[in-house]
């Protein structure tokens, strides 16, 4: 069988899906599958990488083979071009996206493969656009009556009525508050605001972003997280728990700042361990999600607090999700060709 993994692409995170995808490409079973390795660059630019280690050294992107995904149902595959522009239909049985954020995570690449015919791994173009648009997933997750940070939708246009905006938030919220484009990953352009000069700023940077802003009051708690497996019959993993280093775990603190550390199973009061577990079925459910995804909540003194959902999580060395399977059992193999049988049911 043929097995396109696709990387890279043109979000923020494009470089944390390159450490995904060569984790991931590692785990599949050469036997088995025939793969063929599509990186997109920043660009939009589809090449194939020759080998795994193009992958990991980035010499990819200078590849001269360009990538042409059909989107004709009928043809079920891609196109290779080399630079003569000479064509070699290659037929795929299956893909699978090993991208993060905008233009990835975000229902437009799995629309693509919708329309092509072919089956892919993880959630369809629904869930993956509702799972990116944090705004989306709050309407979504309040009709659930889980709790989550309260919130204050702002739309970019408004920002030229500033003054306005700031009392709307002002008069719902309390500072510090957390500003965030509705629509982005791995925290780029999230910013912590404790006064209204840093309110305004942060929505400047977060409108750079994004169109839709969404201001959260301040959850105080640990950062934990939950990962989920399957179509129709979906089972939650245990719980990590994620030791940030930075004061939220940001873009930096994240991939780069190797005193940030995971944890898994930490102790917790049994009853919030098996409630974080249920609500994240539930949301991913309830988001219509399929084959995978992690599920991020606080743990405060209150109890349980959604945060967000991650239609395709991270796959790093240093990734939660395939961690929390590992401490269920599942190898990291088991657990890639699972998610592959997945795309199929
Ligand atoms: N968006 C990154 C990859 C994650 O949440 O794992
Ligand atoms: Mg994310």
């Amino acid at each position: 069988q043929n097995l396109a993994v696709i990387f890279g692409g043109q979000s923020s995170e494009h470089e944390i899906s390159c450490m995904s995808a060569s984790n991931i490409i590692q785990c599949i079973d050469a036997q088995r599958y025939n793969i063929v390795l599509v990186g997109i660059t920043k660009e939009g630019h589809w090449v194939e990488a020759a080998d795994l280690n193009a992958v990991q050294d980035g010499s990819w992107r200078q590849s001269k083979t360009s990538i042409v995904l059909s989107p004709d149902a009928t043809r079920k595959g891609l196109y290779r071009m080399s630079e003569d522009e000479k064509a070699q239909f290659v037929h795929l049985d299956v893909i699978f996206p090993v991208l993060h954020g905008l233009y990835g995570e975000d229902g437009t690449v799995q629309g693509l493969f919708k329309l092509a015919g072919i089956p892919f791994v993880g959630c369809g173009l629904f869930a993956s656009a509702a799972g990116m648009d944090k705004l989306y997933t709050k309407i979504i997750v309040d009709t659930l009556g889980i709790r989550q940070a309260k919130y204050v939708p702002v739309y970019k246009e408004e920002l030229l009525k500033m003054d306005e905006v700031v009392a709307r938030v002002e008069s719902a919220l309390e500072y510090p508050v957390f500003v965030k484009p509705s629509r982005a990953g791995s925290s780029k352009g999230v910013n912590k605001a404790a006064n209204r000069e840093q309110l305004k700023n942060a929505l400047v940077e977060a409108a750079d972003n994004d169109r839709k802003i969404l201001v959260e009051e301040t959850i105080i708690g640990r950062e934990v997280e939950c990962a989920v497996l399957g179509n129709l019959d979906v089972k939650a993993s245990g719980v990590g728990e994620i030791l940030s280093a930075d004061e939220f775990y940001d873009f930096d603190a994240k991939y780069y700042n190797s005193e940030s550390k995971t944890l898994v199973d930490p102790p917790m009061p049994e009853n919030m361990r098996e409630q974080i577990r249920e609500d994240a079925v539930k949301i991913f459910m309830a988001l219509d999600g399929r084959g995978l995804s992690r599920v991020d909540f606080f743990l405060t003194e209150s109890g349980v607090v959604f945060n967000e959902i991650n239609t395709l999580p991270g796959f790093t060395a240093i990734s939660m999700y395939p961690m929390l399977w590992e401490a269920q059992g599942i190898p990291k193999k088991e657990l890639v060709q699972k998610l592959i049988d997945l795309a199929f049911e």
